[in-house]
């Protein structure tokens, strides 16, 4: 029986090259996008493409009612992917931009699992991957908004995998460190119609720099920063090993930081964290 998946945020970065990874493998992969263009271009590359925008909970019962009709009622997987990252100085942050960013990286992925367990529970199998990331372990200043997106859903799925510990249903966690996608440029999006406008003046010359580096469209890669096919060999370890792990950590810089935060004291781990970021900007 071929295996199915639905992967949220498909139109770029990991999603994409999970999509094509996992069709590649023998999956039947649902690749969901909220753009009529990305749609165009998902089919094109002869993948099953699928209307969904996270933010919309109607679009969310849809887009899976769709596939369900496709698969006769059955999903063995759903790879919860979507987000984006809104930078800022917590100060800066205002409800909206907050909000907005836990529409995306939190409901939209917590409604999504809503959904998938009664047909996970029913077919009594089903593994549910998370894309967080490292910074959903450790804090870096200047995205606490997209930190505490990422913090909120390890507790999330940390809870889950408690409630479902004697189901036949996994959960996992990816946490990411660089990788190259579309990250930064949607950042830049998001920061253009946000806070570019209504920050406070604290923290100009900080967002200065980061226009001149890390949104900078032609920056040169870190050479820390992997491709997105690192993350995809870990949802694969994630989808199809009989003895999935809680966590995967991906690359040496989020191997790092975890073992970091493990062993350092809050005050040292601090400093670095400022040292770190400082050299990055
Ligand atoms: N790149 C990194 O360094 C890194 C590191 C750690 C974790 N991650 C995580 O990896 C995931 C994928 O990011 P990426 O690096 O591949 O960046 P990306 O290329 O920007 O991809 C993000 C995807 O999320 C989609 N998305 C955003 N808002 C959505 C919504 N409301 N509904 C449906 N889809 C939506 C985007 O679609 P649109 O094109 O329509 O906006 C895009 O397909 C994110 O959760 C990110 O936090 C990335």
């Amino acid at each position: 029986m071929q295996r199915s998946i639905l992967i949220t945020g498909c139109s770029s970065g990991i999603g994409q090259a999970a999509a094509i990874l996992l069709k590649k493998r023998g999956w039947r992969v649902f690749a969901t996008a909220r753009k009529a263009a990305d749609l165009e271009q998902l089919s094109a590359l002869d993948l099953e493409a699928i209307h969904l925008d996270v933010n919309d909970s109607t679009s969310i019962q849809q887009s899976l009612a769709s596939v369900l009709q496709k698969t006769g009622g059955t999903l063995d997987a759903l790879f919860n992917n979507a987000g984006y990252l809104q930078a800022g100085a917590i100060e800066d942050l205002t409800r909206d931009m907050m909000r907005e960013q836990f529409e995306t990286n939190v409901f939209g992925s917590m409604e999504m699992i809503k959904y998938v367990l009664p047909v996970m529970r029913k077919q009594g199998h089903g593994r549910i991957i998370q894309n967080s990331s490292i910074l959903g372990i450790v804090s870096i200043p200047y995205c606490g908004a997209y930190n505490a997106s990422k913090f909120a859903l390890e507790g999330f799925c940390n809870t889950l995998r408690l409630e479902l510990y004697k189901s036949p249903i996994h959960v996992c966690i990816i946490n990411p460190g660089p990788i190259v996608s579309k990250l930064r440029e949607h950042a830049l999006m998001h920061y253009e119609s946000s806070l570019q406008h209504e920050q406070s003046g604290v923290y100009k010359k900080i967002y200065e720099k980061m226009e001149q580096s890390y949104f900078k469209a032609d920056r040169k890669n870190n050479a820390l920063e992997l491709t997105p096919e690192a993350v995809v060999k870990k949802l694969i370890h994630a989808l199809e090993s009989s003895r999935p792990h809680a966590h995967y950590f991906v690359g040496i810089p989020a191997k790092c930081m975890a073992m970091l935060r493990r062993l350092l004291p809050d005050g040292i781990l601090d400093w670095f964290m400022v040292k770190v970021r400082s050299g990055e900007e």
